[in-house]
């Protein structure tokens, strides 16, 4: 469903994502794991479209990034690290604007919009204004709008960074949900940033960690445990240098 063919920006001279390589399928939800700085954000942005590549492709349920942008644009559901909400809108009438734009047709938009409310608990605040939700609530309304048109992929930005502890439970099991859908719904492939590891145990059976723009370790949650001892161990490993102390090597850490 996403298959990224040695992705690459440059930045002047600052490669932020280096020739990056990877494939996902439905049903897979994949942390992609990096300290900040890494090229997780980079590499979302070019999957989705939004940001040109240097060089590479990608292809978005069998759509080039390039060849046929509209048709992988409309495949994606994209939560950026700040979503685009408009605060002054009610929950139903953003999802509505946002189904139209992509491309819901007229007649479906109701639906669609009811099925994102309904699958992101979004029922009890479906008329209020976006601008007076908890944190929490606006965090859901952003993961409807990535899902609101049916994507078979969503790319998810950190998307529980800024949460409270309840929240971060409340969309990790969404999230988990959306990967393994009732009947009716569609199954989709996920890919979702982050750098807390306990978020990447409880949601994705499989990893990809890059550094400094390139992949480093790409496998599965139970083999990388397995390998390495535990996830923590892992991302030490192949982010830090090799003190004994263990020391982070560049500024900016994996806890921040
Ligand atoms: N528009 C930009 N111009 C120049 N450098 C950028 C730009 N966007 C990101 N970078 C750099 O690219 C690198 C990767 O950033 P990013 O993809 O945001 O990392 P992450 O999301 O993993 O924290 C960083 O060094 C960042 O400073
Ligand atoms: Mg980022």
């Amino acid at each position: 469903m996403i298959e990224a063919r040695e992705l690459t920006k440059r930045y002047g001279d600052l490669t932020a994502v280096d020739s990056v390589s990877f494939e996902i399928q439905r049903g897979e939800v994949v942390g992609f794991l990096g300290v900040n700085g890494a090229g997780k954000t980079t590499t979302m942005r070019m999957l989705t479209g939004f940001l040109p590549a240097t060089d590479g492709t990608a292809l978005i349920a069998g759509h080039d990034i390039f060849g046929e942008p509209l048709a992988a644009r409309r495949a994606v559901g994209y939560l950026p690290e700040a979503p685009p909400l408009y605060p002054e809108m009610d929950v139903e009438g953003y999802l509505a604007y946002v189904a139209a734009l992509k491309d819901v047709p007229r007649g479906a938009r109701r639906e669609a919009v009811e099925r994102a409310v309904t699958r992101c608990g979004l029922s009890e605040v479906r008329r209020r204004v976006i601008g007076n939700l908890s944190k929490g609530f606006r965090q859901r309304v952003g993961l409807a709008q990535a899902i609101v048109h049916e994507p078979p992929v969503l790319i998810l930005d950190e998307p529980t960074v800024g949460l409270d502890p309840t929240q971060i439970r409340e969309i990790r099991s969404l999230i988990a949900e959306l990967a393994s859908p009732r009947e009716g719904e569609t199954q989709q492939a996920v890919i979702l940033s982050t750098h807390i590891l306990p978020e990447v145990e409880a949601i994705c059976r499989r990893v990809i960690l890059i550094h400094e723009g390139r992949k480093v370790v790409d496998g599965s949650v139970e083999a990388l445990t397995s390998e390495y001892g535990t996830l923590d161990q892992m991302f030490a490993r192949h982010t830090y240098a090799a003190e004994p102390t263990g020391a982070p090597a560049r500024e900016g850490g994996a806890q921040t």
